[in-house]
C-alpha cells in the first residue's frame, strides 16, 4: 500500500528519498513520485512502474532540492498513470497521501466552483486545493488543521510548502506515520523499516497528530492547534536480517527462515528451565474468560482459523473468529469477560486496526498478536504477543503465518493449562513436543525438489482446489490463498466434507485438486472424499504423514511429510503450500515478492 518519505536536511535529499522509497517498494506499489523545494519552486517529478524508473528521470533531471517528499502508489481513485501518481502539486503546496477520503467528490464540486482545476482522477488532489485555499487566509498549523477537518476518511499525509521553504509536514489520521531523528537532518516515513538506514531514533504519530520537520527540530501539534510532546523510541537493530542475502527472493528466504522464526518464538515464551509457557500480566485470569473472539485478514485470519481447533480441544471456551472488515460493521454484544484477539503482521492493517478500534470504544480487554512490535495495532491493544519472526518483506506472507499459529498455539495451551483443562501431564508433553518443531519444520523444507516436479502440473490448468478437515481446512485455504495471490491461478480451498454440496461439480478431468490428509480423526474421511475427487477425473496431489495405508493407483503424486502430534501438523502441512505457490510462480516467471494489485501493509479500507 502506498508509501510515504520525507526529508527536512540541508544537503540534497533527491537521492536518500529514492533509496528510502526502494525500502517501501514492499508494500506493493504501481506508481513513484518525487517532489523538493529547488530554487524556491515545487519541483515534480512522477513515473508509473518502480522507483527505478524515477530514478532514471532524476538522473536525467538532477533536483537539489533540501528538503523533499517522495511516494510510492497503490491505485484506490484513478488508474495507475504519471498523472495520478503522488505528489499532487499546486504552485503552493506539495501532497503525498496514504489512505482514502472517502468525501472527496463533494470536496472537488467545492473546489472547482472555486475556480481550482483538477489534473487528476485522485482523491489526494482535494487535499493540495483545500491547503492551497486555507493557506491564503491562515498560517502554518491552521491552514493544516483546516484542511484535516474537511476531511473524512483515513490519511497520511507528507507536505512541502514553497511559503514555509524549510520544513516538512505530517498529519495523521487512521494511516501509519513515523518520524525519525538524524543529524543534521530529520525524517517522515509510512514505517521504521524505510526509516532504519539513516535512524534507529523513531516517533510514531497518532490520530490527529501533525508534525513539522525543519532539518534541526521536530515540533508536534495536535488538532486543536497546541504544541504536544511525544515519546522517543530506540529501534532495535535488526537490519541485517531484512537482506536477501544469496536468496532469490525474499520469499524463499523467508519459507527457509521458518524453522528459525519458530525457535525464536519458542525461546521467547518457553521458560527452558521450568518448562513452562511464560506469560506476565496477562490483562484477563484465564478461569474468568468467558469467549475468546479473533480477528485479522487474510493469512492472519487463516491463523486464527487455525488456532478454533486448537482452543476448542484444549478448553471449554466459546471461540469466535471473523474477518476484520466483516467484525468492524458487525452489530455486536461486547462483554468485558470476553478476550479480543487481533492477529496482525504488519500491526498496520486498516481493517484490523478499525476493529481493534470498536473494541477499545467499547472497554473490552484486547489483545495482539504482532510481528511488527512498534506498529499501531500493538501500540494501542492491551497486551501485545509478538511473533518474533523478523522483518517480513514478500508480499505473501509465510514466516509470519507460522509465528502467529505458533503464538496462538501457545496461548491456547497455556490458558488450558491455567484454567485445569489440560492434565500437568499432557501439557508437559505438549510443550516437549513443540520443542521438536524447528526441527520438524527444517526437514520438511527437504521436499522442494518434489514440489519443483508437481508445480509443472499447475502451469497449464484453469483452477485449483485444495480440501482439508479439521485443522487441515484453514491450511487448504492457506495453501490456496498462497497460490492465487503469487501464481495468478484461481484457487479454492474446501472443507473436504463439502465438496459433495456444490463444488464437487466443478471437478473435470485433468484438474489439479489438492488434499492435505494427515493421520489424524478425519483421516478415513478425507480419504473418502479424495477417492471421489479421483473418481470424477481430478488430479490428486496427496499430503500426509501416513502413505502406506492408502490404496489409489490414481494418486498423481503422494507427498509424505514427518509424522508428529496432530497440534503441530498444520505447521508442517503449510510448507510444502508455500513451495507450491512459490514454483507455480516461479515457472511462471512471475514477481514473487510483489504479486500484482497487492500490498505488503493494507493500510486502506
Ligand atoms: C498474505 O499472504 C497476504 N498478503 C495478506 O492476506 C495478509 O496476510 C493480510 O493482508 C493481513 O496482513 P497483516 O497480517 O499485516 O494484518
Amino acid at each position: 500500500m502506498c508509501g510515504i518519505i520525507g526529508i527536512a536536511s540541508n544537503k540534497s535529499v533527491t537521492s536518500n528519498i529514492i533509496q528510502s522509497l526502494k525500502k517501501l517498494e514492499y508494500r506493493g506499489y504501481d506508481s513513484a513520485g518525487i517532489a523538493t523545494i529547488t530554487k524556491g519552486e515545487i519541483d515534480e517529478n512522477k513515473c508509473t512502474g518502480r522507483v527505478d524508473n524515477l530514478e532514471k528521470i532524476l538522473f536525467k533531471n538532477p533536483s537539489s532540492g533540501v528538503l523533499g517528499i517522495g511516494h510510492v502508489r497503490w491505485a484506490t481513485h484513478g488508474v495507475p498513470n504519471q498523472v495520478n501518481a503522488h505528489p499532487h502539486s499546486s504552485e503552493e503546496v506539495s501532497v503525498v497521501h496514504n489512505g482514502i477520503i472517502e468525501n472527496s467528490s463533494e470536496l472537488k464540486k467545492d473546489l472547482e466552483k472555486k475556480g481550482y482545476r483538477f489534473k487528476s482522477q485522485t482523491d489526494t488532489e482535494v487535499i493540495t486545493f483545500l491547503l492551497t485555499d486555507f493557506l491564503k487566509n491562515f498560517d502554518l498549523i491552521n491552514t493544516i488543521n483546516k484542511t484535516l477537518e474537511k476531511l473524512h476518511g483515513s490519511f497520511a499525509l507528507g507536505i512541502i510548502f514553497k511559503k514555509y521553504n524549510n520544513i516538512v509536514v505530517g498529519a495523521r489520521r487512521g494511516s501509519p506515520l513515523a518520524v525519525g531523528y538524524g543529524h543534521e537532518e530529520n525524517y517522515l516515513g509510512s514505517d521504521s523499516y524505510a526509516l532504519k538506514s539513516m535512524t534507529n531514533k523513531i516517533t510514531y504519530l497518532d490520530d490527529g497528530d501533525i508534525c513539522v520537520l525543519t532539518n534541526n527540530k521536530v515540533e508536534f501539534y495536535n488538532s486543536t492547534n497546541i504544541k504536544i510532546n511525544k515519546e522517543v523510541l530506540t529501534l532495535s537493530d535488526d537490519k541485517h536480517i531484512a537482506e536477501k542475502g544469496d536468496y532469490k527472493d525474499f520469499m524463499s528466504k523467508e519459507i527457509y527462515e521458518q524453522n528459525i522464526t519458530a525457535k525464536t518464538c519458542i525461546k521467547e515464551y518457553i521458560d527452558q528451565l521450568r518448562g513452562d509457557i511464560n506469560l506476565y500480566n496477562f490483562p484477563i485470569k484465564p478461569q474468568e474468560i468467558e469467549k475468546i473472539i479473533l480477528i485479522g485478514c487474510g493469512t492472519a485470519y487463516h491463523a486464527c482459523l487455525t488456532s478454533k481447533y486448537w482452543f476448542e480441544e484444549l478448553t471449554t471456551i466459546p471461540i469466535e473468529i471473523d474477518v476484520a472488515s466483516e467484525f468492524r460493521y458487525r452489530k455486536l454484544q461486547f462483554n468485558k469477560k470476553n478476550l479480543y484477539v487481533f492477529v496482525s503482521q504488519s500491526g498496520e492493517t486498516a481493517d484490523t486496526f478499525a476493529a481493534l478500534d470498536l473494541c477499545k470504544k467499547n472497554n473490552v480487554i484486547t489483545c495482539s498478536i504482532i510481528n511488527v512490535v512498534e506498529s499501531s495495532i500493538a501500540r494501542t491493544s492491551d497486551f501485545v504477543l509478538p511473533i518474533h519472526a523478523g522483518p517480513e518483506i514478500g508480499v505473501a506472507s509465510t514466516k509470519a503465518f507460522i509465528g502467529q499459529m505458533l503464538v496462538l498455539y501457545i496461548l491456547s495451551l497455556k490458558i488450558s493449562e491455567a484454567r485445569k483443562e489440560i492434565s500437568k501431564l499432557d501439557y508437559i508433553k505438549k510443550i516437549t513436543e513443540l520443542k521438536t518443531l524447528p526441527d520438524l519444520i527444517k526437514k520438511t523444507l527437504e521436499c522442494e525438489d518434489k514440489i519443483q516436479v508437481i508445480a509443472k502440473d499447475f502451469l497449464e490448468a484453469k483452477g485449483t482446489i485444495f480440501l482439508g478437515r479439521g485443522s487441515s481446512f484453514p491450511i487448504a485455504l492457506e495453501g490456496a490463498l498462497k497460490l492465487k495471490e503469487l501464481s495468478y491461478l484461481h484457487a479454492e480451498g474446501y472443507p473436504a466434507g463439502e465438496m459433495k454440496h456444490g463444488p464437487l461439480a466443478l471437478i473435470e478431468e485433468g484438474l489439479p485438486v489438492v488434499v492435505l490428509a494427515p493421520k489424524d480423526k478425519y483421516f478415513e474421511k478425507t480419504i473418502s472424499n479424495m477417492q471421489e475427487v479421483i473418481a470424477r477425473g481430478g488430479k490428486v496431489f496427496l499430503i500426509t504423514n501416513e502413505s502406506k495405508n492408502i490404496i489409489s493407483e490414481n494418486i498423481r503424486f503422494t507427498l509424505e511429510i514427518s509424522k508428529t502430534d496432530d497440534y503441530l501438523t498444520p505447521f508442517l502441512m503449510t510448507i510444502p503450500l508455500q513451495l507450491l505457490a512459490y514454483h507455480v510462480a516461479s515457472l511462471k516467471n512471475l514477481d514473487i515478492d510483489k504479486p500484482r494489485n497487492l500490498a505488503k501493509s493494507v493500510t486502506v479500507e
